[in-house]
């Protein structure tokens, strides 16, 4: 390595420094949770995406709409459609959230937001950043709750992922420092990981969940992760009534396919990387990703989408409009919930339970075997209304 490699990775590590420290000052001061009750007009944004999100986020928006119907005509509420996060707008803006889509979305208080494509070297996108992460970043959304449940086998997980930190924090600014050699970094604040741990035993607490299993991978990544579970173990001492574990991520992921073991899970609190691959994992017992919905939460803020990615090669088959909403639609009751409207979102939850697992009356395939999103949102909204 030669003085100049050198100097210039520290100042780029300098530079990472002071943001990040600045960030970790901001989100200690920060004020509580907006409380919504207190809005006079509440904004739904809605934000289509790429690939199949536009086909399934318009569904989506459908079946919200029809459930909120009153509060819109009351002018309560208002559905706001905000386009413009498509990868090929991103790619020409060379931005991950272009500027005024940006604008638009935090005159928003909350977000449904459908899948973009998130480019990676060599795919023949400039190499941005993913628009997920930069809005989870850019709204200060730091709680990924995502519920996994499959009542008959005793599963009831909801992941509380820690989704502004960890190695996302910077993950788009590592630096290849010679040919040779290459750095990430991994970031932890006090903040960030109080505010996650109290959210998630917050959660378990309001929702009579006996047990938050704390997870990481300390034993290695000693310095983030070993912050990450003494501090999560600290707020965890204040809720004497539910029982808290430690897992390392290595073991976790074995367990959750443990018949025996699983059924004791209730929730988890983890960083972001962990949470980001084990919630596909416990997606797949409940039918696979695009059942899975996912709640971003923070203080201003609230954005909702499904867990999965914008599926460009159904696209490109044209296939788009036989993509399945379901995901989406999880997320929609979750934003529900979010806004106060809880009758509401369990008229959605049962809609989707019957039209998902129960009757079946109609089943998306993903191609013309199967129903169209348009009509599998039909039968969605018959099923409620019914
Ligand atoms: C998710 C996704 C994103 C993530 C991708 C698309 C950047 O996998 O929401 O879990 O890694 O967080
Ligand atoms: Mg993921």
């Amino acid at each position: 390595m030669t003085d100049a490699q050198k100097h210039l990775a520290l100042a780029h590590f300098s530079a990472l420094i002071d943001e990040q420290d600045a960030r970790a000052q901001a989100i200690a001061t920060q004020s509580d949770f907006l409380d919504y009750n207190t809005l006079d007009k509440l904004i739904i944004g809605v934000c289509g995406g790429d690939g199949i999100g536009p086909t399934i986020t318009a569904e989506s928006a459908r079946v919200l709409q029809s459930l909120l119907a009153d509060d819109v005509a009351a002018g309560k509420i208002e559905f706001r459609t905000i386009d413009g996060l498509t990868i090929e707008n991103r790619a020409a803006c060379g931005k991950a959230i272009p500027d005024d889509v940006l604008a638009a979305l935090k005159e928003c208080h909350v977000i449904l937001k459908g899948p973009t494509t998130t480019p990676q070297a060599g795919d023949g996108w400039p190499n941005i950043e993913s628009a997920n992460v930069a809005m989870r970043k850019a709204l200060d959304l730091f709680a990924n709750m995502r519920p996994v449940r499959v009542p008959e086998q005793g599963i009831d997980w909801t992941f509380f992922r820690e989704n502004t930190e960890g190695a996302y924090a910077v993950g788009s600014r590592g630096i290849h420092i010679t040919d040779e050699l290459a750095l990430d970094f991994v970031v932890t604040t006090s903040e960030g990981t109080r505010r996650i741990a109290k959210l998630a035993y917050e959660f378990a607490r309001a929702n009579g969940k006996e047990r938050v299993s704390i997870v990481s991978k300390a034993n290695v990544i000693k310095t983030t992760d070993g912050k990450f579970l003494g501090l999560s173990k600290e707020v965890g001492a204040d809720y004497p009534e539910i029982t808290t574990d430690e897992w390392y991520i290595d073991i976790l992921t074995a367990k959750l396919i443990d018949e025996k073991r699983r059924r004791d899970f209730r929730v988890f609190v983890l960083p972001n990387l962990y949470g980001d691959i084990i919630t596909d994992e416990a997606a797949e017992f409940q039918g696979g990703v695009g059942t899975a919905g996912s709640a971003n939460i923070g203080k201003r803020y609230a954005m909702f989408e499904a867990i999965h990615g914008s599926a460009p090669r159904m696209v490109k088959e044209g296939r788009a409009q036989y993509a399945d909403p379901c995901s989406m639609l999880r997320a929609s009751a979750m934003l529900l919930a979010h806004i106060g409207k809880s009758a509401e979102a369990d008229r959605l939850n049962a809609a989707l339970d019957k039209c998902m697992t129960t009757e079946r009356a109609l089943v998306v395939t993903g191609r013309d075997t199967g129903a169209t999103c348009r009509a599998f949102g039909d039968y969605v909204v018959q099923t409620i209304e019914a």
